[in-house]
């Protein structure tokens, strides 16, 4: 299942960030959810004048992932135009959980090359499920 490479999907990302909509904050975020089989599921922030209806890249992503018939994130990587690692915000976090499988892995890839890795639980222990795994 790990058929998918870091410098690969760190490329699709890359040129995915030319098409994020982030005028306002100048901060541009691609995500891509991978689900068990692993297919890639991309997404971009797309922010708005009025800037709490913009949306994060994961949430982007994961509105592809279920779209697309899914439902189980098996991994999901991420890139910026941030110098190094960009994370998610907590609300994606939530937004992530909900469609996490065990182990379910955010991977933030670096301009550079460089990679790190953190599972959903450690980046939001003890997060809230409203029932268990569907
Ligand atoms: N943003 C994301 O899309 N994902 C993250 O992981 C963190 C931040 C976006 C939201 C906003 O459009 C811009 O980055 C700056 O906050």
């Amino acid at each position: 299942m790990n058929a998918i490479s870091a410098p690969a999907v760190g490329e699709q990302l890359r040129s995915l960030l030319a098409n994020s909509h982030a005028p306002h904050s100048g901060v541009h975020v691609a995500a891509a959810v991978e689900d068990p089989a692993g297919a890639l599921h991309f997404g971009v922030n797309v922010e708005n004048s009025a800037y709490p209806e913009g949306v994060c890249a994961e949430a982007s992503a994961i509105s592809a992932l279920v779209t697309g018939g899914q439902n189980r994130i098996a991994r999901v990587w991420l890139a910026s135009s941030l110098p190094g690692f960009i994370w998610p915000c907590g609300g994606c976090r939530q937004k992530i959980l909900e469609f996490a499988q065990d182990g379910c892995e955010i991977v933030s890839l670096s301009a550079d090359g460089a990679q790190e890795s953190h599972t959903i639980e450690e980046l939001l222990p003890l997060g809230f499920r409203l029932r268990g795994r569907a």
